[in-house]
């Protein structure tokens, strides 16, 4: 049923094993950082903690979270761009609140996808006010286009020339975020 979506940039099998490698690596550096302060990976108190972006951010979190076989805790955050029937970035605003018990915990946040960069500059900003361990963004796509805020990924699971897609997550107007691949999205069906 998702034939007519458009076209298929990358497909379902191709995010699954880029969300392994990028799992294994991610746990491999949190570990690191963990035994670097004297802590154990498998039993610590409470020190990783990933931090998926609302709602674009859920199905790769979903999926990475589980490609990591270590102790972490999850809390969530809720940015909207995008508002109303547009495929053009307005800037970011946080929705709700942000997770306050950041202090000196090593932070992962995970989006679907860095465009303009108001969002991972947004929620950056505001997670290193609260003196974190370490801030790490990782995000499933970059999109190759001139950044309006300054800030880049530590982790990338792949880079896309500037076009609107959806599926995996990400979103038009609200719909398509079951499609299990990425898919640039059909001219007709922006309206
Ligand atoms: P930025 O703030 O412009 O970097 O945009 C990031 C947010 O905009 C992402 O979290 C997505 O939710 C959304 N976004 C950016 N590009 C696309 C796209 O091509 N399709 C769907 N959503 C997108
Ligand atoms: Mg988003």
């Amino acid at each position: 049923m998702f034939e007519d979506v458009g076209t298929v940039l990358i497909e379902r099998e191709k995010i699954n094993a880029r969300v392994r490698e990028l799992g294994n690596q991610l746990a491999a550096d949190l570990e690191a950082s963990l035994r670097a302060e004297g802590h154990n990976p498998a039993d610590h108190p409470d020190r990783i903690v990933m931090v998926p972006i609302l709602t674009g951010g859920m199905v790769f979190a979903a999926d990475l979270i589980r490609e990591m076989p270590m102790k972490l805790s999850i809390r969530l955050v809720t940015v909207s761009s995008y508002p109303g029937q547009t495929t053009v970035s307005k800037g970011a605003a946080l929705r709700g609140t942000l997770p306050h018990d950041l202090e000196g915990r090593h932070v992962v946040v995970v989006d679907d996808i860095l465009d303009s960069g108001q969002t991972l500059a947004l929620v950056k900003q505001l997670i290193l006010e609260q003196n974190p361990a370490s801030v790490r963004l990782c995000v499933l796509l970059d999109k190759q286009v001139p950044r309006v805020a300054h800030v880049s990924a530590d982790y990338t699971g792949f880079e896309i020339p500037d076009e609107f897609v959806v599926g995996y997550g990400l979103d038009y107007n609200g719909f398509y975020r079951n499609v299990p691949h990425i898919v640039s999205l059909a001219e007709e069906l922006r309206k």
